[in-house]
């Protein structure tokens, strides 16, 4: 069963309990975390502070997605506050086997993103290592971006590797998901869809929740 992971970012924050309420009722199996650093990304979000303030209010898993540089130095941190899936970027450090080894070693499930310019090849050699692959589907920063079309076609060459060489990990795809594309990234392949602006863009995000996954069932 595809896996949904609302993304906060769209949340709202000075009603956030309702919101991670309204997802977590309607039966919503992640909760999204976007960290980003003004580095990676040209955008600001929140750090451990905050998510273990978050981690308070539900039980869901909590998917941190880190967009900043040098994920090594923070990670400990994370898993600390609370996360219990953790994602970096491979354009951010020279030493992903080495971060994917130690995010198992404290307990997190670990996980690798790919932005949109890099080619899946690049996991070849770390696969083993990965309990989740993150495809970018848009470029990240920001929620409510337009869904790149080609992400789809990199999920299915990550399902190829993915069935051939580590069939327990997990592709999630991040950025621009919803109801227009949610079947054909799910046919695709992918185990784990992010969406931040298509739930909290609307007034009830957990209606909407159970609405997507209605129309893939
Ligand atoms: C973007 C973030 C996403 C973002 C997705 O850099 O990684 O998780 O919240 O937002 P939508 O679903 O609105 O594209
Ligand atoms: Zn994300």
């Amino acid at each position: 069963m595809t896996i949904f992971a609302p993304s906060l970012l769209s949340a709202d924050f000075a009603r956030i309990a309702e919101q991670i309420a309204s997802v977590e009722a309607a039966g919503a199996e992640y909760l999204h975390l976007d960290v980003m650093d003004g580095r990676f990304v040209p955008n600001i979000t929140w750090g451990p502070k905050i998510i273990g303030d978050l981690r308070k209010l539900s039980p869901l898993v909590f998917d941190a997605h880190l967009m900043i540089v040098e994920p090594e130095r923070y990670v400990d941190d994370f898993r600390e506050a609370g996360c219990d899936r953790i994602t970096f970027h491979i354009e951010a450090t020279p030493h992903a086997q080495r971060l994917l080894t130690h995010l198992r070693d404290i307990g997190a499930k670990a996980g690798l993103a790919i932005c949109p310019q890099t080619p899946v090849e690049m996991l070849q050699d770390v696969i083993e290592d990965c309990d989740t692959v993150l495809v970018m589907s848009v470029n990240p920063g920001f929620g409510g971006q337009r869904f790149i079309p080609h992400a789809l076609d990199k999920v299915r060459e990550a399902r190829a590797l993915i069935d051939r060489r580590n069939p327990e990990c997990l592709i999630e795809v991040d950025g621009g998901a919803g109801e227009e594309n949610a079947r054909d990234l799910v046919d695709a392949g992918a185990d784990v869809l992010v969406m931040g602006s298509a739930l909290f863009g609307t007034p009830d995000p957990g209606a909407e929740l159970r609405r997507i996954r209605a129309l893939l069932a």
